[in-house]
C-alpha cells in the first residue's frame, strides 16, 4: 500500500531511506525535509564497513561511491615541529584494492560526496520512474524546513506542523535528523531524550583548510598536552581536513553548541591556541572555514526506535559515535531494515515498525561497543609515551586512532558477524 512519508533530515540516513522506499514501492509519496538552506554536503572522511558495502552493492551505488574514494596512503605521527615520529601503513600504489592493511571491503569517502551520491541517486531513480510511465507517487526535497510539532491519533497517521505554520498529515514520519535529533525530543520528551544521550567526555571539531606544503597523502596526527589532539589528512585533495579533539575546556565547549558558528570557533581557538605543530595555520583556516562542524562525542541509547507512526533512523536513534567508526554503517543498516520491514508487510505499517525496532536491537548493540577507556593523554609524560611507543596502526581511521590512545583499547568487532536480513520485496540487486 503506497504511503505518504515524511523524512526529517537530508544527511546520510534520510536520502538512503528515500532510495530504498522508492525502489520498494514507486507509488510512495516521499518528502525529505532538511533544516539547512541547502544540502549540507560537508564533513570529513566516512567509511563503510561490515554490512555497509553489501548494502551499497544491493543499492547499486558501489561504483558511484568508489569514484569518490579518498586516496590516503597511511598515517604518520608528528612532533611539535612537524617531525615524523613514526609512520604506518604506507601504501605505494594508491587506489588499488587492499588499502587499509589488506582489508578490501572498506571504502573511505568524504561525507559530502556520499550525501550527494545518495541524493542524486534518489532523484535520478524518480526521474526514471516518471519517464517509464509510472503514474502516482513522488519524491521531493524541501530545504530550509523543519518540524515544529506533531500530533498522532491511532490509525490516522501523524499531523505535522512545519516551522512555517503549514500543516500536513503523513502515514509515517521518520526522524533522520542526526545525533541531536529534535524529532527524538518531540517524540519522547525532554527527560527521555536527556537520559538517552550518553556523553563520552570528548569534543570534536571538523573543518577543511587550504592545502599546505606538507600536506600529502599521509594523514598526520599530533598529540599535545592537556588532552588535546589534532589530525590533518589530505588524501590528494585541494583541501586538507582538520580534526580537533579535546577533553579540556569542556563546559565552555559544551555551552557553545547552541550558539553561532563564530562563537563555537572562538571557544575552539581558545582551547587550541599555542598547542604547537601547525596549530596556528589550522586555526587561521578555521576562522574562514565555511564547513566548520563541532559536536560532542556521544551515543544515543533509546528503549524504542518508534512511537506510534514516528520512527528514528541513523544517529537520531542509535548514534554509536565517531569512536566506533560505525555511524555510517549503522545508518545504512537502519535504512535497509526499515524499508525492508515496511515492504515485507505492506498493509501493516505498525507491524513493520515493530519489526524494525526488534531487528535493529542486535546490530545497534554490536555497533555501540567501545572497548576500554578513551582518555586523551593529558600529562607530558603520557604524550611522550604515546608518541614513542604505543602507536602501531596500519591505516588511519578515527576509531583506530582513538583506540590506540590507550594501550588496553581493543577494536570492537562483532557487527560483521550479524547476518543482514534479505528483503526480496525491496527489488534490489542480488
Ligand atoms: C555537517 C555534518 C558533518 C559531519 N561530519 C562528520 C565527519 O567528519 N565524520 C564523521 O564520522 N561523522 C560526521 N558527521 C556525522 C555522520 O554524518 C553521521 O554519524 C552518520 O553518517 C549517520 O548519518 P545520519 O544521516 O544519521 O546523521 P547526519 O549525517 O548528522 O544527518 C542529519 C541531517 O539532519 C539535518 N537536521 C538536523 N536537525 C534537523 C531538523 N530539526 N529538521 C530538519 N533537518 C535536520 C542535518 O542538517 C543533517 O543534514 C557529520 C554530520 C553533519 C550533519
Ligand atoms: C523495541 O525493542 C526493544 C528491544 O530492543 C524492546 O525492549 C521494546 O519493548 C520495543 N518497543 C516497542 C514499542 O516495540
Amino acid at each position: 500500500m503506497p504511503l505518504k512519508i515524511l523524512i526529517v533530515g537530508a544527511g546520510v540516513a534520510g536520502p538512503a531511506l528515500a532510495i530504498l522506499l522508492q525502489r520498494a514501492d514507486p507509488l510512495h509519496h516521499i518528502t525529505v525535509i532538511e533544516r539547512a538552506p541547502s544540502l549540507r554536503a560537508s564533513g570529513l572522511q566516512l567509511d563503510f564497513k561490515a554490512q555497509g558495502m553489501p548494502i551499497m552493492r544491493k543499492m547499486g551505488l558501489l561504483d558511484a561511491m568508489r569514484a569518490h574514494r579518498v586516496d590516503e596512503t597511511g598515517a604518520e605521527l608528528v612532533g611539535a615541529k612537524g617531525e615524523c615520529l613514526a609512520s604506518y601503513g604506507i601504501r605505494g600504489d594508491a587506489g588499488t584494492e587492499g588499502v587499509n592493511g589488506g582489508v578490501t571491503n572498506e571504502l573511505e569517502i568524504m561525507r559530502g560526496d556520499m550525501v550527494k551520491v545518495l541524493v542524486d541517486a534518489s532523484v535520478a531513480d524518480r526521474r526514471k520512474l516518471d519517464e517509464s510511465g509510472v503514474r502516482g507517487g513522488g519524491l521531493k526535497y524541501v530545504f530550509g524546513a523543519s518540524v515544529r510539532g506533531f500530533a498522532q491519533k491511532e490509525g490516522e497517521g501523524v499531523d505535522v506542523t512545519f516551522q512555517d505554520g503549514r500543516e500536513e498529515r503523513f502515514d509515517l514520519v521518520v526522524g533522520a535528523d542526526g545525533q541531536n535529533s529534535r524529532t527524538r525530543k518531540m517524540m519522547f520528551g525532554e527527560e527521555v531524550d536527556r537520559e538517552a544521550f550518553k556523553e563520552l567526555g570528548s569534543q570534536v571539531a571538523y573543518f577543511n583548510v587550504p592545502r599546505g606544503e606538507g600536506d600529502g597523502t599521509l594523514a598526520r596526527i599530533f598529540f599535545t598536552a592537556r588532552s588535546r589532539a589534532i589530525l590533518a589528512r589530505n588524501g590528494g585533495r585541494p583541501q586538507t581536513q582538520v580534526y580537533l579533539f579535546s577533553q579540556t575546556n569542556m563546559e565552555k565547549t559544551k555551552a557553545s553548541y547552541g550558539k553561532s558558528l563564530a562563537e563555537q570557533k572562538a571557544v575552539w581557538r581558545e582551547t587550541f591556541t599555542g598547542a604547537g605543530w601547525e596549530t596556528e595555520r589550522f586555526l587561521e583556516g578555521m576562522r574562514t572555514a565555511d564547513d566548520f562542524y563541532s559536536h560532542q562525542l556521544a551515543q544515543v541509547k533509546l528503549p524504542a526506535l518508534y512511537k506510534g507512526r514516528v520512527a528514528l533512523l541513523g544517529d537520531a536513534g542509535y548514534c554509536p559515535s565517531v569512536l566506533t567508526g560505525k555511524g555510517t554503517t549503522s545508518a545504512f543498516i537502519g535504512a535497509y531494515v526499515l524499508a525492508g520491514e515496511l515492504a515485507r508487510q505492506p498493509s501493516n505499517v505498525d507491524a513493520g515498525l515493530k519489526a524494525y525496532n526488534e531487528t535493529m536491537k542486535e546490530p545497534v548493540g554490536l555497533a555501540q561497543v567501545i572497548g576500554g577507556n578513551m582518555a586523551l593523554p593529558s600529562s607530558p609524560l603520557a604524550v611522550w609515551f604515546i608518541r614513542n611507543g604505543l602507536w602501531a596502526v596500519s591505516s588511519l581511521r578515527i576509531d583506530k586512532l582513538i583506540m590506540k590512545l590507550m594501550p588496553e583499547q581493543k577494536e570492537a568487532t562483532g557487527l560483521e558477524t550479524w547476518p543482514l536480513p534479505e528483503y526480496p520485496e525491496l527489488n534490489l540487486a542480488e
